[in-house]
């Protein structure tokens, strides 16, 4: 199920004193495997010092480009974003999983008006939205709000820029940094009034279809709820978490506080046993079962599975729908057993 597949490096770009756009070749033979909708991501594969990761990272280019571009921001010493800045060159080969995700924008008959607001990193998966927005209807129409701390830190300067030329009409950018006072710039953090600035002032005019919002959490909260403030349905905002907030809890923990687990993966059954503290996902990485993940941290959703016997408690979920759930879904990632047994199937999603 976690089907790896060898990509060549063909491009790298610096966005900023800290990002990098990494262009992959998709040879032909993989481009249905790696066929895409605006606003998914792809993993990576790598070792670094002995030690495998993995890492999510979504895509800016649009799909119908021969080549997938992601945009990596430099968060780590020594993980893989670290590497991607220091040491990864043109003609360098990674392992990739195929696009995933379900943040997406789908292209309709129907014209569209479709509102972002991203902050730093958060800009990647918006930028492949706004260019499937515009080319898939020339009546669309797309309002973004990016904020940085300055425009140095602008991830996709250049490309705002020219989509912002090209469609002069149908393409609003408006940038808000936090720490420089800039020219044709807001000043400060994505926050109530620019929301409302965007939506009642700016854009008054424009009945909006659809909301993606992508950044850190606070930001997600505090713009939902805004948009939520001024009558939007809920069912009209999507939203991709880039930082997780790190929520520790203390884990249900019951009997011996041992679970025996069924897992089945690509067909195999496999059982193990284990600690009822112990995110299922964990347990079965330690027993070397090949199940999907990524992020490992409840945001990819790379993770899901469902669980046909016994119940599971995810410690965080910002992913699954209450439907999803009572269907039996779960983040492996963040569920813990609560019975002593449990039966989880990672095809059956
Ligand atoms: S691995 Fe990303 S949500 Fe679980």
């Amino acid at each position: 199920m976690a089907d790896f597949h060898s990509l060549t490096v063909s491009h790298i770009e610096k966005l900023t004193p800290s990002s990098v756009a990494i262009s992959f070749n998709i040879p032909k033979e993989l481009a249905q495997t790696f066929a895409f909708t605006a606003g998914q991501y792809i993993t990576i594969k790598k070792e670094i010092k002995g030690k495998e990761l993995r890492r999510a990272y979504s895509i800016s280019s649009h799909p119908k480009n021969a080549q997938i571009t992601i945009g990596v921001k430099k968060v780590d010493r020594g993980g893989f974003s670290d590497y991607a800045h220091s040491k990864l060159a043109v003609g360098d080969i990674l392992e990739v999983m195929p696009p995933d995700g379900r943040f997406t924008f789908s292209p309709s008959d129907s014209a569209k008006n479709v509102a972002a607001f991203a902050a730093g990193s958060g800009i990647t998966p918006i930028m492949s939205i706004a260019k499937t927005v515009l080319e898939c209807n020339s009546d669309n129409s797309f309002v973004l709000v990016y904020g940085n701390k300055s425009y140095e830190e602008c991830m996709f300067y250049t490309d705002l820029v020219k989509l912002q030329l090209d469609h002069p009409d149908r393409f609003f950018v408006h940038f808000t940094n936090s720490e420089t006072m800039e020219e044709n710039a807001l000043f400060g953090r994505i926050d109530t009034s620019t929301v409302n600035y965007a939506l009642k002032n700016k854009h008054k005019g424009i009945s909006f279809d659809a909301f993606y919002l992508c950044g850190p959490e606070a930001m997600i909260h505090m713009v939902t709820d805004t948009l939520m403030e001024n009558g939007i349905d809920k069912d009209r905002i999507h939203f991709e978490l880039f930082t997780a907030t790190e929520i520790k809890e203390e884990l249900p923990i019951t009997d011996d506080g041992q679970a025996v687990v069924e897992v089945t993966v690509d067909d195999e059954v496999f059982s193990l046993k284990m600690n009822k503290k112990m995110a299922v996902l964990d347990a079965v990485l330690k027993e070397n079962i090949d199940a999907p993940y990524s992020c490992q941290g409840g945001v990819c959703s790379s993770c899901i599975a469902r669980v046909t016997e016994g119940k599971a408690t995810m410690i965080k979920n910002q992913i699954l729908t209450d439907g999803e759930i009572e269907e039996g879904l779960i983040l492996t990632c963040q569920a813990v057993p609560v019975t002593s047994t449990l039966k989880v199937d990672y095809d059956d999603v």
